[in-house]
């Protein structure tokens, strides 16, 4: 107990010298202590609120990028009568055979992605085209192969006339028709680097080939016989048309 009470006592008279001394010293040096733990608590506060303004410029940057990144999603159906010329009148059949698409366009490429068909013969692929290079790949996914030819202006609607056709078919059902394509395989592509950043992109890995229109082969109907037991077929559209490309492996 008497300890105790010496030591508190002593303490006391401690403090007090102390006190006395540093405010005979400086009358701003007693309340030092107090300003300081202030601005420790203000520069957290600081660090906090830039921490807050960073994370939210980091969150509305991504929003502004995904918003101003011309590269949207769209999402469509066509049904379709065979051949180009049938009329669409009296002897029209109860059940149209139809197509979906989803695709995603942008000022240089479009991704079509074609889901297996239904009822009919045909493979899930997808479909780029390189506006640019002016190139076209058809990943078959049932084959994990793709097949590279150039980019056919006269099946293949520009960008903005592509962004069009689908905001039309997305407000409504839409009829159309069927178009042939006949492509010929002619050569194996062990480099696709060449064929530009988004075909490398899609084909890097798979087996990529060459072709051509079986029309513009020279000999083509020599090797129509050989062609036939390779052949599959993707139904797709980038167009007001539908166009079934026959793919033969020579
Ligand atoms: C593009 O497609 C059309 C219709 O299928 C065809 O007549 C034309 O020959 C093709 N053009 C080229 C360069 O392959």
């Amino acid at each position: 107990m008497v300890k105790i009470a010496f030591n508190s006592a002593l303490a006391q008279k401690a403090l007090g010298k102390e006190m006395t001394v540093a405010a005979e010293k400086d009358p701003e040096l007693a309340s030092a202590p107090v300003i300081h733990e202030g601005s420790t608590g203000r520069c957290l506060l600081t660090l906090l609120g830039i921490a807050f303004i960073l994370s939210g410029l980091i969150v509305g940057g991504a929003c502004l990028y995904r918003y101003f990144t011309p590269k949207r999603l769209y999402h469509g159906t066509m049904q379709y009568n065979d051949g180009p010329h049938e009329v669409f009148g009296e002897n029209q059949p109860y059940y149209l055979p139809r197509i979906e698409e989803e695709v995603e366009i942008s000022d240089n490429m479009a991704v079509i992605s074609v889901p297996p068909p239904h009822f009919r013969p045909g493979d899930p692929a997808y479909i780029l085209h390189d506006f640019k290079r002016k190139l076209t790949a058809y990943l078959d996914l049932t084959l994990r192969t793709c097949f590279v030819i150039h980019l056919n202006t006269s099946v293949v609607l520009p960008p903005q006339d592509l962004i069009d056709l689908f905001l039309q078919l997305m407000s409504g059902s839409y009829r159309s028709y069927l178009v042939h394509e006949d492509l010929v395989v002619t050569e194996r592509i062990d480099d696709v680097k060449p064929l530009g950043y988004y075909i490398r992109r899609l084909c890097d890995g798979k087996e990529t080939y060459r072709m051509q229109r079986r029309s513009s082969l020279s000999g083509g109907g020599i090797q129509k016989r050989s062609a036939d037991n390779e052949c599959f077929t993707i139904q797709h559209f980038a167009n007001k048309f539908v166009t079934e490309t026959k793919i033969c492996k020579l």
